[in-house]
């Protein structure tokens, strides 16, 4: 199958790509687009045998839920149906956030396919604040399922090239929209009566999580104190020094994500203190390092890529996974990571680091 690649970068070729890009849809064919996190392979949500093309062209396993794409915030009483106690909790957080990169899941209503929820009794939802995304969906006038425009377990595309790579030979589109503002993919949450479980960490962060939350509580009084967040991070083993105290009404949970997401075909390492590491310079091996603001002097590495020269979190995790991607193409023997603050962004940023290293750890 020849895969076109379609710019939108004026309102001509914008116009004829949502054109070409609603077509292949309404055939039943998925197509991949570019959204505000990373680039998504998407196919009409409702229909089971355009959403099966999506697992087919990634391998993925059927188990793996999607994310459902909505044209419209009022696509969200068609396709979830929200208990009146989470109500407030997700008016909120929709207020907040929506259009953008948070996923919320919610029970879902019998009309979502059960290919698309793998089953379960909840489905992912979100809206896209990318303007050619918007236009597609708009255009199309239907939920979009589209999982990020990998092939399964790889790292998620950020710009049309990656997905070339990608997916090139088994979908016929992708809409050219440059590369993704966040680069990571979208915070999801679960919302479970008046309470949040971060299922994945992202752009959205554990503290604008909280301040909904605490604000919806404020107004709504009798909504009690129901979790100790503190316990949740101990059970993972992992610290958020970062993540106040104050963050009560989230819980952070590990979700049904297989360890191996986001993996790099080359091994990785993640190193805490990069500056003080002495690379074994005997040995014959090539090195790479995957810094966080400064390339370590006189350390002997093929080849150092710096996620952001200033240490700002927003630009490293924009360039995270085209860095990843870069050194993953360096015909390294091993690639070190540095790890980064663990704030605000830095706790996705991190995670994503961990599950690209998890196979590495003995
Ligand atoms: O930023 C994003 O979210 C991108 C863009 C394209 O929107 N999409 C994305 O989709 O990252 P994907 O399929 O790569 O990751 C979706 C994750 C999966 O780990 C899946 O297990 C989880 O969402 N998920 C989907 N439905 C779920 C549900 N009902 N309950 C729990 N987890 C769910
Ligand atoms: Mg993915």
């Amino acid at each position: 199958m020849e895969t076109r690649l379609a710019p939108t970068h004026t309102p001509e070729t914008l116009h004829q790509a949502v054109t070409a890009a609603v077509a292949e849809l309404q055939a039943g064919n998925p197509v991949a687009l570019p959204t505000e996190t990373v680039y998504g392979l998407a196919a009409d949500a409702l229909r089971p045998g355009a959403v099966v093309k999506i697992f087919e062209a990634k391998e993925r396993p059927l188990f793996d839920p999607l994310i459902v794409h909505l044209p419209s915030e009022d696509w969200l009483e068609r396709i979830t149906a929200i208990p009146p106690r989470s109500r407030r909790l997700v008016e909120g957080l929709i207020r907040r956030f929506w259009p953008g990169p948070l996923t919320l899941v919610l029970p879902r209503r019998d009309n979502v396919p059960d290919l698309v929820s793998s089953g379960l009794p909840t489905v992912a939802v979100r809206m896209s604040a990318h303007p050619v995304f918007n236009s597609v969906c708009s255009a199309f006038g239907r939920p979009l399922a589209a999982p990020s425009a990998n092939r399964f377990g790889r790292i998620s595309p950020t710009t049309a090239q990656h997905v070339m790579t990608e997916l090139g030979g088994r979908i016929p589109l992708i809409l050219n929209g440059g590369a993704t503002e966040y680069g990571l993919e979208s915070t999801i949450v679960k919302v479970e009566g008046s309470v949040l479980r971060l299922l994945r960490a992202g752009p959205v962060t554990p503290e604008g999580l909280g301040s909904v939350w605490r604000s919806v509580k404020e107004s709504q009084a009798e909504i009690p104190n129901e979790v100790d967040v503190s316990e949740f991070f101990e059970k993972l083993g992992i610290t958020f020094p970062a993540i106040p105290p104050s963050n009560e009404g989230l819980l952070i949970e590990a979700p049904g994500q297989l360890l191996t997401h986001y993996a790099p075909m080359t091994p990785m390492r993640l190193l805490p203190r990069p500056l003080d590491f002495v690379p074994p310079t005997a040995s014959k091996r090539r090195l790479g390092l995957l810094a966080f603001s400064q390339a370590p002097a006189g350390k002997d590495f093929t080849q150092v890529e710096i996620l952001s020269a200033t240490g700002d979190l927003r630009e490293a995790a924009a360039t995270l996974f085209a860095k990843m991607r870069s050194l993953d193409e360096g015909g390294l023997d091993l690639i070190y990571a540095e790890a980064v603050p663990e704030t605000g962004l830095g706790i996705a940023i991190m995670d994503r680091l961990r599950k690209a290293t998890v196979q590495n750890v003995q």
